[in-house]
């Protein structure tokens, strides 16, 4: 009798202790613990019964080997239980075998790093960055500069105007700026010279799209007023600026052009290895620009330029194609 209730017992825990390490969810571990543990019907009733069948010689042994197995298959089914309850996120966040996620790192765009390159260096040339708004009005983006009503260069073709100009908001908002121009006259109209400035911004022209023309691209304008400044000191500064970015001793020349608001007015080009590239506009600022924002043209001279940023980008770093900045495909990105 005590041999048959000792191997119930023994086949009892075998069993239950295999139910439970097999039970893979909160449900199945819950029929497990009402086939072995239920008070009603639980197959630990049976063993009781065996119990209460004992000769009162075998009890005490037998009931601390039913005690025992009661409170290991207890504890075993606890421990499983809180397992199946705690959230798998919890388990995996603790493994630390588990190969780690390397983050993304990110890295200025290539215009951006540009620019900053560009600030650097004719900051160390005593110019101040200064700034305009993208959105102009008439007076700034044409009239100031020496740009009369009718002048080809004011043509809906060649510029963005808003068709809700004059609506319900700011009167004076006509157009999208075209060019950098722009801000050496509200630098003018609010600082006595001398003056030496840059600024860096956006520009909008509805130009056909191709590799080297976007109808959103950026500009350095570039303005310096003072005594006695002439064309040899645009130059010197041009050369400067172009070999500081270039990293090589590069040649400036000067073409023959027309800007309004220049006289003479030039193109800029640069000689780079072997090639001549066009960098952007410049020339002496016009005596009646001068006039418009209150300076004496007898008393101070300016030079002004407005170079091409994506094209200076383009030329450092090898890319053919203006478009390439403005897709945001991460490979191209990456490589800056
Ligand atoms: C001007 O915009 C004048 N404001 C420059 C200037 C400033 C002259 C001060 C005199 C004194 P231009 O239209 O040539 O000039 O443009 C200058 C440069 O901007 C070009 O050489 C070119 O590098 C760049 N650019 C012009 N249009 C585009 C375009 N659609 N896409 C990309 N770059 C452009």
């Amino acid at each position: 009798m005590t041999a048959d209730a000792q191997s119930a017992f023994a086949s009892y825990r075998d069993e239950a202790l295999a139910a439970i390490a097999s039970a893979g969810s909160e449900d199945e571990i819950e029929a497990v613990r009402v086939e072995f543990l239920g008070k009603k019907r639980g197959r630990l009733k049976d063993l009781q019964a065996l119990l209460g069948q004992a000769s009162a010689e075998d009890r005490p042994a037998l009931g601390q080997t039913f005690n025992q197995v009661r409170t290991e298959v207890q504890g075993a089914l606890e421990s499983r239980q809180d397992a199946l309850a705690r959230p798998v996120e919890a388990v995996s966040a603790i493994d630390v075998t588990v190969p780690g996620k390397r983050p993304r790192i990110g890295r200025r765009h290539p215009l951006t790093k540009t620019m900053d390159d560009f600030k650097d260096i004719v900051s160390r040339m005593g110019f101040e960055v200064a700034t305009g708004p993208e959105l102009e009005d008439d007076h700034h983006n044409f009239v100031a500069l020496n740009i009369p009503p009718v002048h080809p260069a004011r043509d809906p073709l060649d510029n963005f105007y808003l068709a809700t100009a004059g609506v319900g908001g700011d009167d004076d908002a006509v157009l999208m700026r075209s060019q950098t121009s722009t801000v050496q006259i509200r630098v003018m109209e609010n600082t006595s010279p001398p003056v030496r400035i840059v600024s860096l911004g956006r520009c909008y022209r509805p130009d056909t799209i191709d590799a080297t023309h976007h109808c959103m691209f950026h500009q350095m304008e570039g303005l310096m007023v003072d005594e006695d400044v002439t064309m040899a000191d645009l130059k010197t500064v041009l050369k400067q600026f172009a070999t500081a970015f270039l990293g090589d001793d590069v040649s400036v020349r000067f073409r023959p052009s027309f800007f309004p608001f220049t006289e003479p007015s030039v193109e800029v080009d640069v000689l780079w290895r072997d090639r001549w590239l066009e960098l952007g506009g410049a020339g002496m600022v016009d005596p009646n620009v001068l006039q418009h924002v209150g300076y004496d043209p007898e008393q101070v001279t300016g030079f002004a330029f407005g170079l091409g940023i994506e094209r200076f980008c383009m030329m450092r770093y090898q890319v053919t194609d203006i478009r390439r900045f403005f897709e945001n495909d991460l490979r191209f990105l990456d490589q800056f």
